[in-house]
């Protein structure tokens, strides 16, 4: 096992669903706080995560991405997360990661999103060399059309680094069917999408989901919650799947990883990827997402290996295929 578990470590791996400041290490936002009320922010942050029921563990792990959010106030903030994370990324040999952020501005405007994003892309450049980093903008489920319309343009100015659209926040907030304008001209214009689906165990989620399927983004994140019908035709259509196994048990109150659906997919040989939502928050990296996997599981290293290059397929920069699999293959060929 301790050579599985180092296989898991040593392989180059891919990560495609990655909130940035989801990546945020605790160690960090214990340093970015400064003001009076700290220690209520601390010891928030520091409960343990709920154990109740879907919606009270959901409830709970938006508390916590509140806090995390107000901690960061200015670029630096920003320019030194991207940098911690692209480096936590780069210990773990990731070799092709997409961040996924919500643009937003600071000081009251004065500071625009389009700053908030260049910070990130200077980060990202710097850091080419070692890992080959694109971004994806985040429309929030609570945020107006409008806004997300101004999202979509933001994506368009940064199109060398940005690879597309994603949609996620409170799944409580049905929002979906008031985003389809933009995220139809997202799929006009050739840009990825990738939409958050079935985080909860309700009827308006299983509806929404239906309307999500409809459009048929480019991937789908999670899809936890589902009716077998949704499910086959995801499995028919083929729309990848990102899943993010210890996210997915916190939020789902499983017993443990044999009750994940990856198991349902996976034998369906459905194109998916293996991924860790919140690292920083969730305390995981991604070499132990697939490692847990694995060991549940009884995965092979060359079913690890072939998993990897499917994964490969998945990556929104397409230019970028052939060199992951090209360093997959070196490196099994060592093996
Ligand atoms: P940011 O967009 O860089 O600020 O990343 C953090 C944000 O990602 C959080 O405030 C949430 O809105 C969103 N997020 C992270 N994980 C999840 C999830 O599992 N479901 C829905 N939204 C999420
Ligand atoms: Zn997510």
């Amino acid at each position: 096992m301790a050579d599985l578990r180092y296989f898991c470590q040593s392989i180059p791996k891919i990560e495609l669903h990655a909130h940035l400041n989801g990546c945020i290490r605790s160690s960090t936002f214990r340093q970015l706080l400064t003001s009076s009320d700290d220690q209520i922010r601390l010891d928030t942050l520091d409960k343990n995560f709920s154990s109740g029921d879907t919606h009270s563990r959901m409830a709970n792990v938006f508390e916590k991405f509140a806090l995390l959010r107000s901690c960061v106030t200015n670029l630096d903030d920003i320019r030194r997360i991207t940098r911690e994370t692209l480096e936590d990324f780069i210990d773990d040999n990731v070799m092709y990661v997409e961040l996924r952020t919500r643009p937003r501005s600071f000081d009251n405007g004065k500071i625009p999103s389009s700053n908030y994003i260049e910070a990130i892309i200077e980060i990202i450049k710097e850091y080419e060399e070692k890992i080959c980093s694109r971004l994806i903008l985040s429309i929030d489920r609570t945020q107006t059309l409008e806004q997300a319309m101004e999202t979509l343009k933001l994506a368009e100015k940064y199109r060398t680094y940005v690879v597309g659209l994603d949609l996620s926040g409170d799944p409580n907030i049905k929002s979906f069917e008031r985003f389809l304008p933009v995220f139809n001209l997202a799929k006009d214009r050739n840009l990825s999408t990738t939409i958050h689906i079935g985080e909860l165990p309700d009827e308006e989620c299983l509806n929404e989901n239906n309307l999500i399927i409809n459009y048929k983004p480019t991937r789908l994140g999670h899809f936890n919650f589902r009716t077998n019908e949704q499910e086959q035709r995801v499995i028919k259509e083929k729309i990848p799947l990102e899943l993010c196994p210890t996210s997915n048990l916190l939020t789902m109150k499983l017993t443990n990883l044999t009750e994940h659906h990856f198991n349902l997919f996976y034998k369906n040989k459905h194109p998916l990827a293996i991924c860790t939502d919140d690292s920083g928050l969730m305390n995981c990296c991604l070499s132990s997402e697939i490692f847990d996997l694995v060991q549940t599981f009884n995965l092979t290293k060359q079913e690890i290996y072939d998993f990897m290059l499917q994964t490969c397929n998945l990556i929104f920069d397409k230019n970028m295929i052939d060199f992951c699999q090209k360093k997959l293959k070196d490196f099994f060929l060592k093996q």
